[in-house]
């Protein structure tokens, strides 16, 4: 069976991922996965229920029955209820990084991730979409861009949102993760070996999406995959 092609999106925090994901997977008529949104879930479900965020047995067992539901739009539903600013906080964003250094919880969102691979394509964003999650991926891209200009744009993403923030602590918040996500011994935040590389810090998010789009074409058959989702 022709497995359902793939995209994937992997980078540090606030590099545009999830903007350029959106689009590309509008553009191509394809599925997305925001992995980043199940880590955050996962999370604060956990501290929803007292759960210790370094006790990984217990993590496993909560993804099993974690009733988290992603919309196309963005939104998340976490036991009926719209979470979709609740895990948008900075404090949810550290939280999910913790829990994300634990072998128990990767292990487990794993099944969980590629159920997302359905016809007609898959757009799949996050820390390890090429190297773990999707390694026969066809088209795999690492998205970056300086600090600065990272911590400003998840600064207007919050405000927009009505989230409060300040700048210089973001710009702390996104190094303190970062270099948790590329330090931890599984699954660490790096370039796939055959991951084409984009610098997007003075790239409008419109030539971005068209260099994915670009490279996608090189690589995929769209249109080939036929394992439809139910
Ligand atoms: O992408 P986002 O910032 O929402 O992800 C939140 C955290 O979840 C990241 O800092 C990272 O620690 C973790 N994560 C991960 N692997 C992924 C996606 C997210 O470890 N594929």
């Amino acid at each position: 069976m022709n497995e359902a092609p793939v995209i994937t999106l992997d980078g540090p925090s606030a590099t545009g991922k999830g903007t350029v994901a959106g689009l590309v997977a509008q553009r191509l008529g394809f599925h997305r996965l925001d992995s980043g949104a199940l880590y955050r879930a996962l999370a604060l479900a956990a501290r929803q229920r007292g759960i210790d965020l370094e006790d990984g047995a217990a993590l496993a067992a909560l993804s099993a029955r974690l009733a988290a539901r992603f919309e196309a739009n963005g939104q998340t539903w976490l036991d009926g209820e719209d979470a979709s600013l609740a895990i948008r906080t900075p404090e949810a964003g550290q939280w999910a990084s913790r829990i994300a250094t634990l072998a128990e919880v990767r292990e487990a969102l794993l099944p969980r991730q590629r159920a997302f691979r359905c016809a007609p394509g898959l757009v799949a964003e996050g820390r390890d979409m090429g190297t773990v999650v999707f390694p026969d991926a066809e088209c795999k891209i690492f998205l970056d861009a300086s600090a600065a200009v990272r911590a400003e744009r998840r600064w207007r993403q919050l405000l927009e949102k009505g989230l409060d923030a300040r700048l210089p602590d973001l710009l702390q918040d996104l190094q303190s993760r970062d270099s948790r996500d590329m330090q931890r011994g599984i699954a660490p935040l790096r370039p796939a070996r055959q991951a084409i590389r984009i610098d997007t810090s003075h790239l409008p998010v419109e030539s971005v999406v068209e260099k994915v789009l670009e490279r996608a074409m090189q690589v995929i058959d769209v249109g080939l995959g036929n394992s439809a989702c139910d």
